[in-house]
């Protein structure tokens, strides 16, 4: 995707009150010349730790350390990515932004890419009047089928479901009505060529229509679902494209979107999940579709919240490849609980038998991914002979790999220990022995640290800070030998980027380089300054 010129960042960056725009997510209070603090909208606080530089744009918060400009701000709170970030402020301020490559080519491209979202949005509505309008017989076995899964009307209605009608004709026949041509319909994935044919026709016919958004909620795809009376795969999905990329998209997440942070997002199997789920009153919900988590699913959840429980059936919640890709996910600094469901049903099931409340208490009752695996392979266990309890220790290694010291870790090596009638020193020892057995070895993080939070180590963070509040000293303590010394490549980037800009070191932030703008943030909240002037608790 082509970038937006540096201009027309240049424009949404002075057409934004830094002051006005925080002041959306949080009330603020001036706490000296050009900065204001409030309580920081991305922990639960009640104390103000949030410092906001109103002249250079920029935030910080000590408390958990949220810190960037007016773009990241965006991006961390919306949890949108920086060019979504920047079409948001954009939109706010009324600005058009201008891309850096606008050859014919691209331009063309774009303006397709318009139309065919277009295309979906106009499906979805099309698809989501068969379902409140139903017109055939196969269209009320449709509604009757939701309902007999206990998903209401409310629930569809926000979700948008819809119903692709009998035949191969219908949505092709109202798209080329609304102007759309095959070539836009087809690069859509709306519609199919006929078996052995040119003709193109209807993708979906006779399923259940679940429209997929991406982080902005712009309907990218289609997840359709046949339904009892239906023919062919249980799901027939909209094909890949640059629109529809389902290892990046998570179905669920733009409603998450706006709970996620504070509560934390549930993840659950698949699409009826996810309304059943939220039918219920959980809020944040999503679903990967049908496969593990991907990395890319992560970096996405990731900028909504990094608190996620697991609602699996119990067989699924256990397979190796869930498991790992959560030990993945742990790796990235997730916490992780999972509320496992009896073996064989789903969130559906268990609200239409039972109730919204048991599958809140389900939730409530969550373990953490650790305790659960643990508990599980103790279930599975032969643990009435010495080789059955070897297996045991080797089937749990994997946890002990990543789980930190701390209390859960003794408590869960004292359980073994109970249960194999050992004791725990051994187990302890035995944990963290390397074995020819694969798992473990091969645990991903075993080749993946988890990414440290660079805490400047005192001294570089104090050299830093130094040329920050006397800029004249910048160029001779800054000289390529200290930055070489400097313990982390943050650091090294930040001493080059106030060398370089010492005049002004909010100069020329790098759009790319989102951790070194928070770095410089969190250095200048801290930099001493003149003493904060005296202005009482005026709200502004
Ligand atoms: P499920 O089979 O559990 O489907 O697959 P479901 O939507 O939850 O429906 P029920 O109520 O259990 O029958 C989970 C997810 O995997 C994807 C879909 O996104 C589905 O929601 N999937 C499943 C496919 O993409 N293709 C398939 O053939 C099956
Ligand atoms: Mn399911």
């Amino acid at each position: 995707m082509a970038r937006y010129t540096e201009e027309s960042r240049q424009r949404v960056r002075e057409a934004t009150d830094m002051a006005d725009l925080v002041g959306q997510y949080t009330e603020l209070r001036r706490s000296g010349a050009g900065r204001i603090t409030g309580r920081c909208p991305f922990h639960e606080e009640r104390t103000p730790s949030l410092s906001v530089d109103v002249d250079r744009q920029l935030f910080h918060c000590f408390g958990c350390e949220a810190g960037g400009d007016l773009f990241d701000f965006v991006a961390q709170r919306e949890g949108l990515d920086f060019p979504a970030a920047l079409e948001f402020l954009a939109r706010r301020a009324g600005i058009e932004l201008e891309r850096e490559d606008d050859s014919p080519e691209a331009a063309a491209r774009r303006r397709s890419r318009t139309r065919q979202l277009e295309a979906l949005q106009r499906a979805a509505v099309f698809y989501a009047r068969h379902l409140t309008r139903p017109a055939s017989p196969q269209a009320r076995d449709a509604v009757e089928y939701l309902r007999g899964r206990g998903l209401l009307e409310p629930v569809c209605a926000r979700f948008q479901i819809g119903y692709a009608p009998p035949g191969h004709e219908t949505l092709r026949a109202a798209s080329h009505r609304a102007g759309f041509s095959d070539e836009e319909l087809q690069g859509a994935g709306l519609l199919r060529l006929a078996r052995g044919g040119q003709t193109p026709i209807d993708r979906f016919s006779d399923r259940l229509m679940f429209p997929v958004g991406d982080q902005q909620g712009r309907i990218v795809g289609f997840g359709a679902r046949k339904t009892v009376g239906g023919r062919g795969p249980k799901y027939v999905n909209s094909p890949a494209s640059a629109l529809y990329r389902k290892s990046q998209l998570l179905y669920g997440s733009h409603h998450a979107r706006a709970h996620a942070r504070r509560a934390g997002a549930v993840v659950a199997e698949g699409n009826t999940d996810v309304l059943a789920l939220r039918q219920a009153g959980l809020a944040p919900v999503v679903a990967a579709m049908g496969t593990a988590l991907t990395e890319r699913q992560l970096k996405e959840l990731a900028r909504l919240t990094k608190r996620l429980w697991l609602c699996f059936d119990g067989d699924a919640a256990g397979e190796a490849a869930t498991l790992r890709g959560m030990e993945l996910a742990v790796a990235q600094g997730f916490s992780i609980h999972v509320a496992a469901l009896p073996p064989g049903q789903d969130p559906a099931d268990l609200v239409a038998s039972e109730g919204a409340d048991a599958l809140r208490q389900l939730t409530d009752a969550s373990r953490s991914l650790a305790r659960f695996h643990v508990e599980r392979e103790l279930q599975r266990a032969d643990l009435s002979s010495a080789e059955g309890k070897d297996a045991l220790i080797d089937a749990v290694r994997g946890v002990f790999a990543w789980l930190p010291s701390s209390v859960l870790r003794e408590d869960l090596i004292a359980t073994i220990a109970r249960r194999l009638e050992v004791d725990a020193r051994l187990v302890a020892a035995w944990l963290t022995t390397e074995t020819t057995a694969a798992d473990g070895t091969d645990s991903p993080l075993r080749s993946r640290p988890s990414p440290a939070v660079d805490h400047a180590p005192g001294a570089a963070r104090e050299l830093l800070l130094g040329c920050l509040s006397d800029p004249s000293t910048a160029s001779d303590v800054l000289d390529d030998r200290q930055i070489a010394a400097l313990p982390t490549d943050l650091h090294r980037r930040a001493a080059r980027h106030i060398r370089e800009h010492r005049a002004d070191p909010t100069a020329a932030l790098p759009a790319d380089d989102h951790e070194l703008v928070a770095f410089i943030a969190a250095l200048l909240a801290a930099a001493p300054s003149p003493a904060p002037a005296r202005l009482g608790h005026e709200s502004i």
